[in-house]
């Protein structure tokens, strides 16, 4: 039952003049009393495919006659290049069979007027049917950028020689603050959902010294925006021996050969998407630069943003200080009560950490959180209580200080906020197949 010819070679002019079999789904379909025209999708194309009533059995034109959308098909016939039909291929058939037929009382839900009669909206309706809204051209587009960002990640890391590493997902504490854990029953006792491999990454630094994963996180965020999902995947990478900038390097040159890689493999997607190629290859080429985050602060101050020293930069004022950025920009050092413990106080000024968070433009912001680790007993002891934080989860993450600390450090990448912004999306749940947020785990 294996399926050997894609619609694309098919577009691609690999099959013209022969008879071939091809295996899809129905997207439109019309019909007159002798001829049924179709178009047909699998998940590389569409093209368009001709039945005429006096070249098929009666039994099969009985049966595509009043098909409907969505229904899968097995088709043969004859591919004819012709330059009135989409893609310059149609299908002529001469035989068909109908494998899972859509019933008249259930049609295909997703219609255009049912979206706009839908109670909740359309963006609800479309929520409530994700599985079949999958199917859409938006979507597969999406999920196939989505799959060659998984894939330039790995490829970046695997090339330099990192090894791949899995922390567990039930954790005992909070990397990345606690107001956005998840609580998890856990046998009488309570355990969280993980916010990032980070922890577990530093105790197998000394063990492995360059290591990555791509792996799901988790933050309890109430609040619904264009960039959070309570479930997302997070690119995390950490390293022995290195400090903030050579940690920075590698954010960029990941960014960087990510936007080069869909430029190459994505490209019809992108102008799908109708996304400006030359933005892309800016962001592929060119360096990406570094601002403290004070002056960030001056710079949204002179902009009349209310903003006091000390804060995190929300989303709000990230938004205004990037609109206008041509490429991805770091803030780097920012306010030590601005982040969580483990970030490593700069020995120069107490003040700040040896932090940097990746900005990117069009108004996106942070797609990069990262930098330098407190490394010493002493110190990350002084941090826990500075913070407040019990100490008792995080005795084997100092016990990785007590046995041959070393200067390290790391990043972790929303690989969601990364898609949606080189797709040029306007909300994060755009580029992942089942979004999670405060008010929906279903479909
Ligand atoms: O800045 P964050 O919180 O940093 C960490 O978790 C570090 N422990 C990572 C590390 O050093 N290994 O998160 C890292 C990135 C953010 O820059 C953002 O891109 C993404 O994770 N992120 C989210 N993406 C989607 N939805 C959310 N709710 C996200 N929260 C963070
Ligand atoms: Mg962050």
């Amino acid at each position: 039952m294996a399926k050997i010819i894609w619609i694309s070679d098919i577009q691609s002019g690999l099959y013209t003049d022969k008879n071939i079999e091809l295996k899809g789904w129905i997207k439109r379909h019309r019909s007159s009393g002798k001829i049924v025209f179709m178009t047909i999708r699998d998940s590389t194309g569409e093209i368009q495919c001709v039945a005429k009533k006096a070249e098929i059995l009666e039994s099969e034109f009985g049966e595509i006659k009043n098909a409907l959308i969505e229904s899968s098909i097995i088709l043969n016939g004859l591919v004819k290049s012709d330059e009135r039909a989409p893609g310059g291929h149609e299908l002529s058939i001469t035989s068909v069979k109908i494998i899972g037929p859509v019933h008249p009382k259930n049609p295909f839900p997703i219609t255009e007027s049912a979206m706009e009669h839908s109670e909740g909206g359309e963006t609800e309706f479309l929520l409530d049917n994700r599985h079949l809204y999958l199917r859409t051209k938006k979507m597969t587009t999406m999920l196939k950028i989505r799959s060659t960002v998984f894939g330039s990640i790995h490829s970046y890391f695997r090339n330099l020689d990192f090894i791949e590493y899995q922390a567990p997902s039930f954790v005992a504490g909070a990397v990345e603050g606690g107001s956005t854990l998840f609580e998890v029953p856990y046998f009488g006792k309570k355990a969280y959902l993980t916010q990032s491999w980070q922890l577990y990454a530093e105790a197998a630094m000394p063990a492995l010294e360059k290591l990555y994963t791509i792996a799901p996180s988790f933050r309890a965020e109430k609040s619904r925006t264009r960039r959070h999902l309570t479930e997302f995947w997070h690119a995390e990478m950490e390293i022995a021996w290195g400090g903030n900038n050579e940690v920075m390097n590698h954010g960029e040159s990941l960014v960087r050969h990510i936007a080069k890689t869909i430029l190459d493999e994505r490209t019809e997607e992108l102008n799908i998407l109708g996304r400006d190629l030359e933005l892309i290859s800016t962001y592929a080429d060119s360096k990406y630069p570094r601002m403290r985050y004070d002056e960030a602060v001056e710079t949204l101050q002179k902009l009349n943003v209310e903003i006091e020293w000390g804060q995190d930069l929300d989303y709000s004022k990230e938004k205004i200080l990037t609109q206008d950025f041509d490429v991805p920009h770091f803030l780097t050092h920012y306010p030590k009560i601005a982040k969580p413990f483990y970030h490593r106080p700069d020995p120069d000024d107490e003040k700040y950490v040896l932090c940097h968070d990746l900005l990117a433009p069009e108004g996106y912001g942070e797609i990069i959180g990262g930098g330098e680790r407190t490394w010493s007993e002493k110190e990350i002891l002084e941090r826990i209580d500075e913070e407040g934080t019990p100490r008792e989860p995080y005795e084997f993450y100092i016990d990785i200080r007590r046995f041959g600390g070393v200067p390290h450090g790391g990043f972790g990448m929303g690989v969601e906020r990364v898609c949606s912004w080189l797709s040029g999306a306007e909300h994060i749940r755009e580029v992942i197949p089942f979004p999670r947020d405060s008010r929906r785990v279903t479909p």
